[in-house]
């Protein structure tokens, strides 16, 4: 190929690229679909400072556009604290159900702000609180101290005096299966939280989520009980 005809090759391609980005940025430019209209709704908040221990609690309103927000409960308290208010206070982790650190009442129901969807109706108000009869440490924050404590009353861990014989605890599929709709739970305290028997006694009663969990360990094959 003489130089000629390999400089005229060179030149031709800038102008062949600037040709396909036109072509690019016109057909996005048509695939960009028009701005939705806002979808106002209020979020009523349950709101208590510690550091104002004598001013009651109150409920506080916010409003997002739920065009501009994620899908979930969770979506819509993170843009509050991030854009509204930062003083908001309330627990998460994993956002997708693992840690059970936002457990919360929303809209009179204890559930998972980072799995409840929010309603998308803009007429209702969503309420959300937190945890019902627990000591609140601030806002959304309950205090889950004495939880805790019941759940290390249980001993929740394997307990089991003869050592394995082939060096692991073996357990057969069927004895694995009993413990399926026990293990998987992430102690979030919804349930204890839901429980009147709860509410009013927890200083004696150990509450559903710690109970279901003993019965868990004492499920267990591999657990050796004299
Ligand atoms: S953030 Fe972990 S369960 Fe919701």
């Amino acid at each position: 190929m003489s130089n000629v005809a390999r400089a005229s090759l060179f030149s031709a391609r800038p102008r062949l690229s600037l040709a396909r980005s036109f072509a690019t940025s016109s057909s996005l430019l048509q695939a960009v679909p028009a701005e939705k209209p806002a979808a106002k709704k209020k979020f009523q908040i349950y709101r208590w400072n510690p550091d104002e221990p004598s001013k009651k609690p109150t409920l506080q309103s916010y409003t997002i556009d739920l065009n501009q927000c994620g899908p979930m409960v969770l979506d819509a308290l993170i843009k509050i604290k991030n854009e509204v208010d930062p003083t908001l206070t309330f627990r998460r982790s994993c956002r997708e159900g693992i840690c059970g650190s936002c457990a919360m009442n929303i809209d009179g129901q204890n559930t998972l702000a980072c799995l409840c969807r929010i309603d998308r109706d803009v007429n209702r108000d969503s309420k959300i609180y937190p945890l019902p009869h627990m000591y609140i440490v601030k806002d959304l924050v309950p205090d889950l101290t004495l939880f805790y404590q019941q759940y290390k009353a249980i001993e929740p861990y394997l307990r089991n005096d003869s050592p394995p014989d082939k060096g692991e605890y073996l357990q057969s599929p069927e004895q694995r299966r009993k413990l399926d709709g026990l293990y998987e739970c992430i102690l979030c305290a919804c349930c204890s939280t839901s429980c009147p028997s709860y509410w009013w006694n927890q200083d004696t009663y150990l509450g559903p989520a710690a109970l279901m969990q003993a019965y868990r360990w004492i499920a267990d094959s591999r657990v050796c009980c004299p």
